[in-house]
């Protein structure tokens, strides 16, 4: 028996090659079944599935969470609809335990060999269809575990939460890592239902953990047993399938949305997020209804990857955007208009990623403009430039410029590679080129009929630029020439047309560093009423060699070593350590070992990996804060340090 599936498996390694990277481009056929127009269904070179022969429609998740043994474990039952002829269903799945695969009876199944972050392809023998059968929909249940190392699973220890005394375990399935802890077709082209019944065993002496999912059935309390139950009526692709578990509690910030945390978080969380309901009501008024029912945000404890992530009905977020006087909220106006691009609709496969952050990033402007004004998102606005001019000339210089392109290229990479400046702020200033070209409100509802006619579908860049031609520029051939498209979407850096923000708050603050620079003592500068935007402004103007003494100056007028806002402070540390300021070392250590964004992670290890003297300081930091980080994170610096190699 063994014998035969590892010919099985073999076999599999040739059909597999020949099928998973090759360009190929089928028909979707139930869109014409469903009124839809017909169009070819893009190949997403990033999963194993072969959606166009076999689909899952559904998923029920029957899972059990052991904290103690730091393993999901139960059964995946995937309701698939298989065309006439199709022999075969083809999942994703990374480092999963394959207990044994079943339809009425159990059926024939084959791991492929493993292919890295990819993972191994789960071939399974669809049973025998009656001779001359038209297409079907059968049930398929897997029964599987996780390995405790399962890359979007974090299990937290007690001492990595708030509370201090009861673990804690959340998932991070965007791009490619829900195969890491369901089988499933892993690609954004495919769009499933699904319900879960989560178990969850508390530890003994503490208090119940609460399951919440993205998925309605948050907040519900459990059955006696500790079962949590969950549906998404909604069919989303498997990058949004989340869940967490931990000791929680909510509150409520209005009749559709409210915040779960820690216990001891969640005040402050919900005072953050007072603005909530204005900023989905905001939403609704630019590109339609919320169509997900509830939208409530998680907060983490501070090895969350990342600053959000849109897990539909339920964002969740680092805990490091709770400055205690809302001025990193853009951070959930961004999530939020998610729930339209991205999540409403989806770029079709990873190299289209523009498509949803380009977007996201374009109504989160639009969000914050509408709810705090002009100048505040002015200044995000030019902070956002900077970023993107920054990555632009660092990827250039380092050989990439291909990636600084609108429509990537990720074939045989990671799509986390893919998770730049470009796809955020080069999408979301083409967006906005257009706007300024045909007017806001002929654009605002350009863009409405793009969410409405595409809603619960996925798209790729050709889709867009094809919708755009027919919809904005028929007929107006120099109009056309004058967005320069092609450079935008294949080209280079940045076009001429670029949209280029000022913002007279920022001025002010590189105004004030630029009185330092000049000779000015800090504590005779003007930073009276200073925003999080105008410091982060005035701390990035701090010139190269500026000496130890100035720095030590600056850190004594401002406090900003001991600065209680994760930007700020993250400003700080970042010109601290390319100006290798010693002093600033231990609130360095403090921040890279209290938190585990990867984007505050990045470049301060980038920074300190670049000179012999702050290579070993990396690597003595890294080596005690590595345990805590988060797969996402250590997968990153791992590479910046050479960790292990
Ligand atoms: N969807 C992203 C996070 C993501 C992207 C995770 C790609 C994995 C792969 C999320 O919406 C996001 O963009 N988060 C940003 C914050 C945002 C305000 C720019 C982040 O985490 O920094
Ligand atoms: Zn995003």
């Amino acid at each position: 028996m063994v014998r035969r599936r590892f010919g099985e498996a073999l076999l599999l390694v040739s059909a597999l090659f020949g099928c998973a990277f090759e360009e190929s481009v089928p028909l979707r056929a139930d869109a014409a079944a469903r009124g839809g127009e017909e169009r070819p269904m893009a190949h997403d070179i990033h999963s194993f599935a072969r959606p166009e022969e076999a689909r899952v429609r559904r998923l029920e998740l029957d899972l059990t969470v052991d904290f103690a043994t730091k393993r999901l474990s139960g059964r995946a039952s995937l309701l698939v609809a298989a065309q006439a002829g199709a022999k075969q269903l083809l999942l994703d799945t990374r480092d999963l335990e394959i207990r044994g695969v079943r339809g009425d009876a159990p059926l024939a199944h084959a791991l492929g060999p493993v292919q890295g972050d990819f993972g191994q392809a789960l071939t399974i023998e669809l049973p025998a269809a009656p001779a001359g059968a038209a297409a079907r929909e059968l049930w398929i249940h897997v029964d599987y575990a996780t390995s405790p190392a399962a890359a979007a699973v974090q299990w937290l220890a007690p001492a990595q939460t708030a509370g201090g005394k009861s673990p804690f375990l959340f998932t991070q399935s965007q791009a490619i890592l829900a195969r890491t802890w369901v089988p499933c077709q892993d690609s954004p082209g495919v769009r499933m239902t699904y319900g879960a019944r989560i178990k969850v065993n508390s530890p003994a002496g503490g208090p119940p953990l609460l399951a919440v999912m993205s998925a309605a059935g948050n907040p519900e309390r459990a059955s006696p047993d500790g079962t949590y139950t969950f549906d998404m009526p909604q069919p989303i692709p498997s990058y949004l399938l989340a869940l967490a578990v931990g000791d929680l509690a909510f509150r409520s910030l209005g009749p559709r949305s409210g915040v779960y945390a820690e216990p001891s978080v969640v005040a402050r969380a919900a005072d953050e997020f007072v603005d909530l309901e204005s900023m989905i009501a905001a939403a609704e008024q630019l590109y339609g209804p919320y169509r997900w029912g509830r939208y409530d945000v998680l907060v983490l404890p501070p090895s969350f990857p990342f600053g959000g992530m849109e897990n539909p009905r339920l964002t969740f977020a680092t805990p490091t955007i709770l400055a205690g006087d809302r001025s990193l909220v853009s951070l959930v106006a961004h999530e939020l208009a998610h729930s339209w691009s991205g999540n409403l609709v989806t770029n079709a496969t990873w190299n289209d990623f523009w498509l949803n952050e380009g977007f996201t990033v374009y109504f989160e402007h639009r969000i914050m403009e509408a709810v705090y004004g002009d100048e505040f998102d002015e200044a995000l606005a030019v902070l956002g430039l900077a970023d993107l001019e920054h990555t632009i000339a660092e990827l250039t210089a380092g050989g990439q410029a291909r990636d600084t392109w609108l429509r990537l290229d990720l074939a045989g990479r990671n799509p986390d590679d893919g998770v730049t400046e470009v796809a955020y702020q080069k999408g979301a200033r083409f967006l906005q080129a257009i706007e300024q070209a045909v007017g806001r409100a002929k654009f605002d509802r350009f863009l409405r009929a793009w969410f409405d006619g595409n809603a619960f579908e996925s798209r790729t860049t050709d889709d867009f630029l094809a919708f755009l031609r027919r919809e904005l520029l028929a007929g107006q051939p120099a109009l056309e020439a004058s967005l320069r498209i092609g450079e935008w979407v294949d080209g280079p850096g940045l076009p001429t047309n670029c949209p280029r923000a000022t913002s007279r708050a920022l001025e002010k603050a590189a105004a004030e560093m630029a009185r330092f620079k000049g000779g000015a003592a800090a504590a005779a500068l003007d930073v009276k009423g200073f925003t999080t935007q105008q410091w982060q402004q005035f701390l990035r103007a701090l010139p190269a060699g500026t000496s130890g003494a100035r720095l030590a100056e600056l850190d004594a007028a401002f406090g900003l070593s001991n600065r209680g806002n994760s930007e700020v402070l993250f400003q700080w540390l970042e010109r601290c350590v390319a100006l290798r300021h010693e002093a600033a070392l231990p609130a360095l250590e403090r921040f890279l070992t209290a938190q585990g964004r990867r984007k505050f992670l990045k470049p301060l290890y980038q920074e300190l990996a670049k000179s012999s003297w702050g290579k070993p300081i990396a690597m003595r930091i890294y080596a005690k804060a590595r345990p805590g980080y988060h797969a996402v994170s250590t997968a990153t610096i791992d590479g910046i340090l050479k960790w292990g190699k």
